[in-house]
Formats: C-alpha cells, sequence, structure tokens
C-alpha cells in the first residue's frame, strides 16, 4: 500500500502541473479530496491493514492529503491572479500609469540659477542688500546728480524724501564696498522698482543682475572678457557682443553692450528693429567718486561693473513676448520649461 501512495504522489504533481484554469484545478480536487475520491478510498483501505502497518500507512496518507490540499491551494491563488474573471469590468491593466502631478522651478529661478552659476565658475560669488533703499545708496554714492531725471517721481517710488525702493541693484556696489575691503568679485541678483507703465515689456517690479569687480588693475578688456564668456555661455556659443559707448553717473567711460540677435542671426527681422543687434545691458569702468563714496581710493584700485534684467535675457533666450507672463502663474505658460 505504501507504493500506491507513493505512485499517487508522484502521479498528483505530474497532474497539477497540467492544471491551466479553474475549471480543471476543481476537476483535480474532486478526484482526489472529494467524498469519493483517492483520499477517502486510501482511508477506507486503512482500516484493513494489520495493527503494525496502521500508524506509519496512516502517516503517509495524512502526509498526501496535505501535499494535495497545499498543493491545490497554492495553484488556485496563481490562476486567481492571473484569470479574467477576477478583473472588475472597465479595468486594463496594460494602461500606462498616471503620472503623479509635479511642480517645476520658476523659468525665472531657473534663469537666475543659470547666470549665477555662470558667474561662479569665474569666480564671483552672491551678495544682496535692501530692496528698500536710502536715497544714498540709490543715487548719491552712485554719483547722481541732484536733478538727474532717473530721481524724478516719475520713475522712482518714494516711501519718503528719503527712502525708495530702489530702482536697481546698483546700491549695493557700495554697501558691499563699505563693508568688505578690495579685492571685490560680486554679482548681486535681486527684485528692482520702477513706476512705469506697464506693458508687454515694461513691468513695475522685475529683476536684475549687478556685477562688480574691483581690484588693483582692472580693464575694460577684462569688461568684455567677461562679458562675452556670459554671453556665449547662456546664449550660445554663437552669440557675439557689441560694445556701444554710453552714459551711466557712475561709470566712466560706460558702454551698452549689444547681442547679435537670435531670432536672424544678425540679418536684421523685426525682433532686432532690421539692426541685427539687441540691446541686452550696460556697463562700465567704476567712477572714481563711487570708490570715493564707499570709502575706497580710487588712485588704488580699478574695477568694472555690469547690470542687466533677468526677465529680458529669459526672454530674449526663450523667445518669450510678454513680461508680464512671468507674474501671471499661468501654469499653461510655466509648465513649458
Ligand atoms: N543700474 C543700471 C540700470 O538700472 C544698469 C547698470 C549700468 C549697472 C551700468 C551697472 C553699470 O553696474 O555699470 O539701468
Amino acid at each position: 500500500m505504501q507504493q500506491e501512495i507513493d505512485g499517487l504522489k508522484v502521479e498528483f504533481e505530474q497532474e497539477i502541473a497540467n492544471v491551466d484554469s479553474e475549471k480543471s484545478l476543481e476537476a483535480l480536487r474532486v478526484r482526489y479530496l472529494g467524498r469519493k475520491g483517492i483520499l477517502a478510498g486510501l482511508f477506507k483501505q486503512l482500516g484493513a491493514a494489520s495493527k503494525e502497518d496502521k500508524p506509519l500507512l496512516g502517516k503517509s496518507i495524512h502526509g498526501l492529503q496535505k501535499l494535495v490540499q497545499e498543493t491545490l491551494d497554492a495553484k488556485n491563488a496563481e490562476i486567481a491572479l492571473s484569470g479574467d474573471e477576477l478583473t472588475p469590468a472597465g479595468f486594463d491593466p496594460s494602461l500606462p500609469g498616471r503620472l503623479p502631478w509635479r511642480g517645476n522651478r520658476h523659468v525665472l529661478a531657473a534663469a537666475l540659477d543659470d547666470v549665477i552659476a555662470i558667474f561662479h565658475g569665474m569666480g564671483f560669488s552672491v551678495a544682496d542688500g535692501p530692496e528698500v533703499e536710502l536715497d544714498f545708496y540709490n543715487f548719491q554714492s552712485l554719483n547722481f546728480p541732484d536733478d538727474h531725471p532717473s530721481r524724478d517721481l516719475q520713475d522712482t517710488f518714494y516711501v519718503d524724501n528719503d527712502v525708495l525702493l530702489r530702482t536697481h541693484t546698483s546700491p549695493v556696489q557700495v554697501r558691499y564696498m563699505e563693508n568688505n575691503p578690495p579685492p571685490v568679485r560680486i554679482i548681486v541678483p535681486g527684485r528692482v522698482y520702477r513706476n512705469e507703465a506697464i506693458d508687454a515689456s515694461h513691468a513695475a517690479e522685475f529683476h536684475q543682475m549687478e556685477g562688480l569687480y574691483v581690484d588693483k588693475s582692472v580693464t575694460l578688456g577684462d569688461l568684455k572678457t567677461t562679458l562675452s564668456h556670459f554671453a556665449r555661455e547662456y546664449f550660445g556659443p554663437a552669440a557675439k557682443l557689441r560694445f556701444r559707448p554710453h552714459f551711466f553717473p557712475f561709470t566712466e567711460p560706460s558702454a551698452e553692450a549689444d547681442m547679435t540677435c537670435f531670432i536672424c542671426g544678425g540679418k536684421g527681422c523685426r525682433v532686432c528693429g532690421n539692426t541685427g543687434w539687441i540691446e541686452i545691458l550696460g556697463a562700465g569702468m567704476v567712477h572714481p567718486n563711487v570708490f570715493s563714496s564707499a570709502g575706497y581710493n580710487p588712485e588704488e584700485v580699478t574695477g568694472f561693473a555690469f547690470g542687466f534684467g533677468i526677465e529680458r535675457i529669459a526672454m530674449l533666450k526663450y523667445g518669450i513676448e510678454d513680461i508680464r507672463l512671468f507674474l501671471e502663474n499661468d501654469t499653461r505658460f510655466l509648465s513649458q520649461f
């Protein structure tokens, strides 16, 4: 009888391997565990066995019963997992999962990070200063004459006679030099305010990046190489700068820099007004009066400074046509970057 039990075990294992549906599984269960099944038959035979054989045979039959039961259960779970019968209607397991909602960096913050990284690479570190500023730092210390038009209420938001919202990041030049001896190599990203009529290219609050480099023999050549390197890194290797003489009270000589038009590559188009060039920044050699107001000796040091609008360079790089988009928080705009 033991042989018969061993044979049944092998047989069962072959049969279960061929089962591939709930139906054939159920048939196998009935054949082995049913009321008139194989195991029931074995227990019946056990009654007729001799007293000595009974305990061992009984154990073998129970072992086979347990094996059959457990194997059937495992197979049942396997079939249920893969079976169509348990899939709820309308559920398509082959569809891709839903992506979780993800925010992204504001295009302006990203542009700022890119610009800062480029100047970091040239050894500049970041400094900052207050947005509510004294007239002294915003104008007087930067060599603005008392009757300079930018001091007009039309252009500047005044808090009172001496206090205003800074109109540029240049006041941080003087604040920084007051507290740090030369050499200086800083950039100053920050928010500035102008009393502007708002349109596609003018905002009442926007961002600038100031740069200041002061040491013993800094030249205009250093200024040109630094800014040309920045333009190539930010706008691509084809970007070229040209410098035009200009006037700023706090630099002498002063220049404005134009970049080859990113739309037409310099041929002339609507965006660049057919000139092939687009103005991107102001710059110059730091005026001796500015060094004096900051407590530096203009006989001992020279330096260059520059300033540009962050919105403006991001608009040029990405072809954004309206400065108001930066503040509207329309996700259709923001998610493109
Ligand atoms: N502060 C100027 C502005 O707001 C930009 C500027 C021009 C900054 C020349 C400078 C500079 O440091 O040297 O338009």
